[in-house]
């Protein structure tokens, strides 16, 4: 007993756990990704396809089973972001990562064909069975039926929604 607790006492001595600051770095990197990505659809950065399959390739190896390995028993709740709910509600956690994980691979597959300047049909509101549809209606519901038909931008859309449903549900602020 007396040397657990040394030993934690140690650890936290050491400054924050290694495991938390790595999987923190790794939300920034998929953040700057992101947002390289939208800055090329926004028109606020120049579009570089060799850059964008760089950042979908980031988003890809990011999410899905290596999100998930991230977020180990015993590096939940303060000081880290991350809510102690996660471990209560796995699965829920899991399904998002895995969902995200299916979006950006799908976006690195578009990425990894992406054509040296930006094309029509890489944006919102392309793609078949779209015409017509509100952005609120038939659009997402299409896309999310088959991901591999939606236009990259609108891919891009669906994975940041995923990420603010994971911060909103399992993300804390922390002092
Ligand atoms: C399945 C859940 C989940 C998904 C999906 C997710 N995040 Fe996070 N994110 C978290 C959690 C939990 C934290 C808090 C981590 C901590 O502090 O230990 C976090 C923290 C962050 C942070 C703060 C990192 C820091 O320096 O403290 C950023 C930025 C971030 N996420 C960006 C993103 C972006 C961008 C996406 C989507 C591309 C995303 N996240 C997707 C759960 C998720």
């Amino acid at each position: 007993m007396l040397s657990l607790a040394c030993a934690s006492a140690v650890v936290a001595a050491a400054g924050p756990d290694p495991i938390v600051a790595t999987r923190q770095s790794a939300m920034k990197e998929m953040a700057a990704a992101a947002k390289t990505i939208a800055g090329m659809f926004d028109g606020k950065l120049a579009y570089d396809a060799v850059a964008f399959k760089a950042a979908a390739g980031t988003l890809r190896t990011r999410t899905g089973p290596a999100l998930i390995a991230e977020f180990p028993i015993g590096t939940l709740g303060p000081p880290s972001g991350a809510r102690l709910e996660i471990d209560q509600a796995r699965s829920e956690f899991e399904a998002l990562a895995r969902h995200i994980g299916m979006l950006a691979s799908t976006l690195a597959a578009k990425a990894e064909r992406a054509p040296p300047s930006i094309t029509d049909d890489m944006r919102m509101g392309s793609g078949p069975a779209m015409g017509g549809g509100s952005l609120l209606g038939k659009r997402p519901a299409a896309a999310e039926a088959d991901p591999a038909k939606a236009p990259a931008e609108h891919l891009l859309h669906l994975i940041l929604q995923d990420c603010s449903s994971c911060h909103s549900r399992f993300r804390q602020k922390v002092l």
